[in-house]
């Protein structure tokens, strides 16, 4: 905890309207949110972050916010809306006038959700507009998933903390493109395939293919140490133990439970860091729900080094 750590929406909310940029809970991961139409904030989150200004931003909308006054959502899109939100679902629309360029980076979409957190659900409700909110670690860094990584890389430089736990899902949301032509998934989440499937009875290309959102450099979701990658358990203890014979710092990332994998993924990682960990060996889980989202970061994570 910091003096700027604080569990009271109403008290974001002061801040935020007051000009300020609060990091915010999320179901995923957390966020550093600023107000969408306060553009000295916004540019404010991304100094922070040390992340490019073309570098678009998802808008956070409150539960009962009509996302067409947003974005122009297909049918595909509506369904998907109706069926996952609030939840880890982030919808890439043609956006409206309301959307400033600083948000998009000039382009002529935006990205959308309703996240699933009752503080980050309570804020919203309190707020006159919505929020963008990156995810609230430095660039470069994975994502935090409690309040003390955000303290660990940004620390006084927020305004404040909202505290609301440990996020539970553990990787950010789902990324789906919804234009007139169909539905693509651009980055994996805990909403997967088989659901964009069965709301919108498409079929969503890109889902097997790595993450295409812009800016989604593999550096976003490496730490410190390299990252090796097993394909299964047996193979990753093998490797563990060569390693550790060449007197290498080494550990091994495997989780059974994909829910579970994917909730401590990146705290496992920041943790290998503190503690000095020079390699992780990392299983790749089965790539099926929630374990293709999983994948896809641990591949991210190993790609960004070459030594
Ligand atoms: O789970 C999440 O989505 C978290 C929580 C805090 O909500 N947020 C998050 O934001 O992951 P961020 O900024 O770290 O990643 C959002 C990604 C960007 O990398 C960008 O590629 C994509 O969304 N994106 C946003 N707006 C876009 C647009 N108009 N066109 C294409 N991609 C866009
Ligand atoms: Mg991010």
């Amino acid at each position: 905890m910091t003096s700027r750590t604080t569990t009271d929406a109403r008290e974001a909310a002061r801040i935020l309207v007051g000009g300020g940029i609060v990091a915010i809970p999320t179901e995923t991961v957390y966020g550093l949110a600023a107000l969408v139409h306060d553009r000295d904030a916004v540019m404010r989150v991304f100094t922070v972050k040390g992340r490019p200004f073309d570098h678009p931003l998802i808008v956070h909308l409150s539960a009962d916010e009509d996302p067409s006054r947003w974005g122009r959502l297909s049918p595909a899109a509506r369904a998907l809306a109706a069926a996952c939100w609030p939840g880890p679902l982030t919808l890439l629309v043609p956006r409206t006038a309301l959307v400033p360029d600083w948000v998009t980076g000039g382009r002529d979409t935006v990205a959308l959700r309703v996240p699933d957190h009752p503080l980050a659900l309570e804020l919203l409700s309190l707020l006159p507009d919505a929020l963008v909110a990156p995810s609230a670690n430095r660039f470069g860094r994975v994502s935090p998933t409690t309040s003390e990584h955000v303290i660990a890389d940004l620390g006084d430089d927020v305004d404040a903390i909202l505290d609301g736990g440990p996020c539970p899902v553990g990787v950010e949301s789902t990324i789906v493109e919804c234009t007139d032509e169909g539905v693509r998934i651009l980055r994996p989440g805990a909403v997967t395939a088989d659901e964009v499937r069965r709301i919108t009875d498409l079929d969503p290309a890109g889902d097997t293919g790595p993450s295409r959102a812009p800016g989604m450099m593999p550096s976003h979701y490496a730490p410190r140490a390299r990252v090796v990658l097993a394909e299964n358990p047996d193979a990753g203890h093998e490797l563990l133990r060569r390693l550790l014979a060449e007197g290498k710092t080494a550990e091994l990332l495997w989780e059974e439970d994909d829910a579970r994998y994917a909730a401590e993924l990146y705290a496992r990682m920041r943790d290998a860091d503190d503690r000095g960990v020079r390699v992780i060996v990392a299983v790749l889980p089965p790539e099926l729900g929630l374990g293709r989202a999983v994948c896809d970061r641990l591949r991210k994570a190993a790609a960004s080094r070459s030594s």
